[in-house]
């Protein structure tokens, strides 16, 4: 039996935030400013980045999901050291990444990220713009974009009629195919925190009601989650992961990732995950596992 290993990991929030240009410093950019000078320059760690990143490539997994927030205010100076990291990572045949909302923190950010990032974000085929579907050994990667730019305070992710709709179509014209189905978004379904929350969720669950996908990969709320939501014939898991940069603090837990071991047994899939984390000079310890699948 052949096992396929994906790993998955979110919200780096890549550190050190450079100094920005004062006049990049305008409206939510100044907020969020403050907030990294003040608070989040110390949640959020290279030398954690680095240690989560070397226990991930140790375990030399066959695939890895990244899923959004790579930068902090999308400052010019923040695109290049994100590419080198992302790089670092693996290159795009062997890592798919989606945007978060600080990749598209303000107007201006989102086509900059595309232009950086878009060999990352790219279907089979070139094709281009969200969804984009990628085949991997058995996966089918669906990668959708929920980052849009919002009002200070808010936090919020969309993603429209016309991505819904297209969605809809793709996941239409996969159905039958024995392909571990695998939607990769940043915001989570489900949220307890109105300006955090997917504003059209709702029409994103109809569309997985009716078509199913076997596993879904979100970041956004920096905390361990796993929820299930209705498929044509079974419920789906959703998985959440902490920040990949972040000591823990307050109810946030430290860095970790995911692995997941995914097989085909018969006519079904077995799915099995793997909670990771590694701190700085503590070294690689799995914390959690459990059969999702
Ligand atoms: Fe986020």
């Amino acid at each position: 039996m052949t096992i396929f290993t994906l790993a998955h990991l979110s919200d780096p929030h890549i550190p050190p935030l450079p100094k920005p240009r004062l006049a990049e410093l305008l409206g939510k950019r100044v907020l969020g400013y403050l907030n990294w000078t003040r608070n989040r320059h110390r949640i959020h760690r290279r030398d954690v980045l680095d240690a989560l990143v070397a226990d991930l490539q140790a375990q030399r997994p066959d695939h890895i999901a990244v899923t959004g927030d790579l930068v902090n205010l999308a400052l010019a100076a923040e695109f290049a050291p994100a590419r080198a990291w992302l790089e670092s990572v693996g290159p795009p045949e062997r890592v798919t990444l989606v945007p978060g909302n600080h990749d598209a923190y303000v107007r201006g950010a989102v086509p900059r990220f595309t232009q950086t990032f878009g060999d990352y974000m790219r279907g089979d085929g070139a094709a281009t713009g969200f969804p984009f579907l990628q085949r991997r050994g058995p996966l089918a990667l669906i990668g959708v974009s929920t980052a849009v730019p919002t009002a200070p305070f808010m936090a919020t992710g969309w993603l429209g009629q016309a991505q819904l709709d297209a969605l809809d179509r793709m996941l239409a014209g996969l159905s039958g195919a024995p392909l571990f189905r695998v939607l990769l978004i940043h915001h989570p379904l489900r949220s307890k925190h109105a300006h955090k929350r997917l504003t059209d969720s709702d029409a994103l669950q109809a569309v997985l009601k009716r078509h199913g996908v076997e596993l879904i990969l979100h970041g956004h709320d920096h905390i361990h989650s796993t929820m299930w939501f209705d498929g044509p014939t079974g419920r789906i898991p959703a998985v959440g992961v902490p920040s990949a940069s972040s000591i823990a603090v307050g109810h946030r837990p430290a860095a970790a990732y995911n692995l997941f071991a995914i097989a085909r047994e018969g006519d079904a899939w077995r799915c099995d995950m793997r909670v990771r984390m590694s701190l700085p000079g503590r070294g690689g310890e799995e914390i959690r596992s459990l059969r999702l699948i």
